[in-house]
């Protein structure tokens, strides 16, 4: 590694810390324990060369952790392609683009009776923000403060999640918000397989309509519904699913983080996921024009 290599690490490495710090402020936090132990390094001068030998001789946690991470070829275990890929789902097909406006979405959700949620709703939500957004916010459903004002993500939930969406970069206006279920289930209940089933197919119009890069999907049940699958947010969170062609973030969801605020981390290090794959793509699409 070449100095120019280190010192541009390090910048990375400062500017990483740097948003780390203000996200965390956004967030309220205002005091953060760093268990930090630093590995006995002895110091090297610039003019020295360090040999491999050198290496060896490192004293400490540094010289443990050089001679863990080094494999040797000969030990390295013998794995299949197919027990590698023996698995995999075939590809699901792209998502066609469609023309729809969410004018012409919204008009044909009507003013729905479809399915049970309709009787003690106040306000149908429909999805809201950029319609050319490349980032888009999945939630379940409605809760009360949303039914009250017909908009998604509105009440505390919300509040926390304008600002993880601001912690990466871009405003409320920018990205676009939306749920599975459009109104809200009594007590806040998860919707019913029928009652996602019955709504569902608007917000996939509308994901068709805008084609978003990526969408994160808040919380198990919002995952669940949309990537159709039965496994656990704890399990995919921070790893890319697939939806169609398009990449799916699930992280946990802003309600569940205002229960258990340690899961914040967790959250950013999923965001920061999603904000690093966008500004690559746009660097791509920059380098291409
Ligand atoms: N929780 C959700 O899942 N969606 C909202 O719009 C608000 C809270
Ligand atoms: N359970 C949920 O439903 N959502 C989360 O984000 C975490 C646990």
């Amino acid at each position: 590694m070449t100095s120019k290599d280190n010192a541009q690490e390090l910048s990375e490495l400062l500017t990483a810390a740097k948003d780390h710090f203000s996200y965390l402020g956004e967030l309220g936090v205002e005091h953060v324990e760093i268990p930090l132990t630093l590995p006995d390094i002895p110091a090297i001068s610039p003019t020295k060369k360090l040999s491999p030998a050198s290496i060896d001789r490192l004293p400490g946690q540094a010289a443990a952790l050089t001679s863990a991470t080094v494999p040797s070829p000969a030990k390295a275990p013998q794995v299949s392609s197919e027990v590698l890929f023996g698995d995999l789902a075939p590809p699901s097909p792209k998502l066609e683009r469609s023309s729809e406006t969410f004018e012409e979405i919204q008009t044909s959700v009507g003013d729905c009776t479809r399915c049970p949620l309709s009787q003690q709703r106040t306000h149908i939500v429909h999805t809201e923000g950029n319609r050319q957004a490349r980032l888009m916010f999945v939630g379940e459903a409605p809760g009360a403060d949303e039914d009250f004002q017909a908009r998604p993500f509105v009440g505390r939930a919300g509040q926390l999640l304008t600002k993880i969406i601001e912690a990466i970069g871009f405003k409320r206006e920018e990205v676009l918000i939306g749920n599975i279920n459009r109104c809200r289930p009594p007590g806040n209940r998860p919707p019913t397989a029928e009652e996602v089933a019955t709504c569902k197919p608007f917000l996939l119009r509308e994901i068709a309509a805008v084609q978003p890069e990526v969408i994160v999907v808040l919380g198990n049940t919002a995952m669940r519904n949309l990537l159709d699958t039965k496994e656990a947010i704890s399990k995919l969170r921070g790893k890319f699913q697939d939806y169609k062609g398009i990449k799916v973030m699930p992280t946990f969801h802003p309600a569940y983080l205002l229960r258990d605020p340690s899961k914040k981390r967790e959250t950013w290090e999923d965001l920061k996921t999603v904000r690093d794959y966008l500004d690559e793509t746009s660097r791509a699409d920059n380098r291409n024009a």
